[in-house]
């Protein structure tokens, strides 16, 4: 915050919360630059409230909440964080997987509202992560640092990519969907929110998954259907799921808060301090180089 308060005027609405439409339109209207989070939706109704924005710097990787189309119509630049946040996220995936797998969440919830009565042989059985097969849905930089963690666990991995990935490991391997989601034991999803992938996952791809699987998800909500999912659960179709996002974060959806095979986090994927210092470093280069006029460093389009 220093830093750029140093180099340019700086207004920061500090609410605790993400600003409501109206509260981002009033903070943004005469303003040449913004660095917006994933929480913020800019849109055309946004940017035509504030004809001088020349850069939204967004302090996210993703970027499904900026309108490109718009942006690029009125010439304003938009930036992203790449990078920086893989191996935060890819550990939060892991946390993920192993909280699910190991019912980790139940295990915290039993002792801390003192209904443990001590130990027994068949008390909250999971499900063995080690030599299971890791099935990844998109292998970017976080697919990949994912994938690479599973060696450790002795596990297989499947994925599936729109292109061939050359920094693929060559014991992974490629194949399409539908068996990444028939023969996975735990699938995780890795692609950005775009119009091909919102409610990918679905009622049919979740039928077509183990009754013993588990779905985890770290990129985005509406990548998966959540009423879908959540009758899944439900159903013990599948075994369980570890969510990090939300369809319309940050409501859940009422089956998944009733579901004790759901291990619920609040969007945490990049928080850790160094990756947020770092995020928050390159969105102000990003936002700096812009409205200095230099070319910013990580433009999501040109
Ligand atoms: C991102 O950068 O897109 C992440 O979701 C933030 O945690």
């Amino acid at each position: 915050m220093a830093y750029l308060a140093s180099r340019v005027d700086l207004s920061c609405p500090a609410l605790g919360r993400p600003l409501s439409k109206p509260e981002l339109i009033a903070a943004i209207a005469g303003q040449v630059g913004v660095l917006s989070t994933l929480a913020d939706t800019i849109d055309a109704e946004v940017f035509n409230a504030a004809p001088a924005l020349k850069v939204v710097a967004n302090y996210a990787v993703g970027f499904n909440n900026i309108d490109l189309v718009a942006a690029r119509e009125r010439g304003i630049v938009v930036t992203n964080t790449p990078g920086v946040l893989t191996e935060a996220t890819a550990d939060l995936t892991w946390a993920l997987i192993l909280g699910i797998c190991r019912r980790v969440g139940e295990g915290d919830r039993l002792v801390r509202e003192g209904r443990w009565t001590g130990w027994a042989p068949t008390q909250l059985l999971g499900a063995d992560v080690a030599g299971a097969t890791l099935g990844i849905v998109g292998l970017g930089r976080i697919g990949r640092a994912v994938a690479r963690r599973a060696v450790g666990f002795g596990m297989g991995v499947l994925y599936t990519a729109r292109r061939v990935v050359p920094e693929a490991d060559p014991a992974w391997r490629m194949v399409p969907l539908a068996t990444v989601l028939a023969e996975s034991d735990i699938v995780s999803l890795h692609v950005p929110l775009t119009a091909d992938t919102r409610h990918l996952i679905g009622a049919r791809e979740l039928s077509s998954m183990k009754r013993t699987a588990y779905l985890i998800n770290t990129a985005r909500g509406p990548v998966i259907d959540e009423a879908a999912l959540g009758a899944a659960l439900r159903a013990r179709t599948i075994a369980g799921a570890g969510l990090d996002v939300y369809e319309h974060e940050p409501a859940v959806h009422p089956d998944l808060l009733a579901c004790e095979n759901a291990l619920l986090l609040p969007h945490l994927g990049s928080a850790t301090t160094t990756t947020r210092e770092r995020m928050g470093q390159m969105a102000a280069d990003n936002l700096l180089a812009v409205v200095e006029g230099r070319a910013p460093p990580n433009p999501v389009m040109s």
